[in-house]
């Protein structure tokens, strides 16, 4: 069928018409809302690059829970902020460290919210690289070990869901051994899989005090020119265990993000970063875009592109978007 036939413009009149051929949608319930957990009492303080995201102490999360649960938003990714920092980011797997409290405290005031960790070092390190270092690099088989212990501390803690960002080699395969010899084999892993060495970050290191002091993290993270690459780092994921895939950034790399869609069956996360969100409040805030529609073409392009899931800073104002 071809024009004058076939006109496509036909089912675009008008909103009814659009609505009934959209193929893609978004829902509260795939959005993911990341919080940045700090020590000290009251705290509710702006991330300046970040309008909007706040670092909270752990009495403001029973608050944020209420909020997120008025929104029709079911998880939360966690990223701590301890009080102290060392060579070795020991404060990743402290019984008592700030990640391990905040757990807590959601599972006891918020028991249906899914709680989601971020297992890294980078934010505990007075290096703040992600992980454990020899000669001024990360060595990978030290590191694992860390890893796996900041991991069972948080299912330990009652995390439903562990999220390693730390791109070492074999990590999920580590987390899943020390997981499952604790008997926390029904946690599942969350893996970002595919995390490219991204500038995009940058607001995300003001929010997690987490900026390396010397060097980069191109060592461990991937090189933004390469796709093939990206299958095969989802394929170990996969083979080690892994029960969700993640790629990271998102607007940037949709190419991958319909990749992996096409490669594998598992559920895929996709993670829209600080400076994605940054840039689009910044440019809003200016008058140059209309924010708030911005915001939901990325979200429509993330999903369609073949995400099931969002992890992004706007989260709240796409879920009100979608009450309105
Ligand atoms: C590492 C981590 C980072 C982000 C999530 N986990 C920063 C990094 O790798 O430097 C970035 C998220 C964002 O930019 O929103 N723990």
């Amino acid at each position: 069928m071809v024009f004058p036939e076939y006109r496509p413009r036909r089912m675009r009149r008008n909103e009814t018409l659009r609505a009934l051929i959209r193929e893609t949608t978004v829902s509260a319930s795939q959005l993911i809302y990341p919080l940045f957990i700090v020590p000290g009492k009251k705290v509710r303080r702006d991330v300046s690059s970040m309008p909007g995201v706040f670092q909270l102490s752990i009495d403001q999360l029973a608050g944020e829970a209420v909020e997120l649960r008025e929104l029709g938003i079911n998880s939360v990714i966690l990223f701590g902020i301890p009080d102290r920092k060392d060579g070795v980011g020991s404060g990743a797997h402290a019984k008592d460290g700030i990640v391990q409290r905040a757990i807590k405290e959601l599972k006891n005031k918020a028991p249906g919210l899914v709680v989601i960790t971020d297992v890294c070092l980078c934010e505990y390190t007075d290096h703040g690289h992600c992980g454990f270092l020899i000669n001024n690099e990360v060595d990978n088989d030290t590191t694992l070990e860390i890893l796996a212990k900041t991991a069972l501390s948080h299912a330990q803690a009652g995390a439903d869901i562990v999220a390693p960002s730390d791109m070492m080699d074999g990590r999920v395969a580590e987390i899943r051994a020390a997981l499952d010899e604790h008997n926390y084999d029904m946690v599942p892993i969350m893996s970002y899989a595919v995390k490219y060495a991204s500038s995009f970050y940058g607001p995300f290191r003001e929010a997690a005090e987490s900026t390396p002091q010397f060097g980069d993290r191109r060592g461990y993270q991937m090189d933004p020119a390469n796709s093939r690459e990206a299958l095969r780092e989802a394929t170990l994921d996969v083979e080690e265990g892994a029960d969700i895939l993640m790629v990271k950034p998102a607007l940037a790399y949709l190419d991958i993000i319909a990749k992996l869609r096409d490669e594998f069956d598992l559920p895929l996360a996709a993670y829209h970063v600080s400076g994605e969100y940054a840039m689009i409040k910044a440019a809003a805030a200016n008058g140059w875009i209309d924010g708030e529609r911005v915001m939901y073409e990325a979200m429509l392009s993330i999903r369609r592109a073949g995400a099931d899931m969002i992890i992004t800073y706007f989260a709240k104002d796409m879920a009100r978007l979608l009450l309105k």
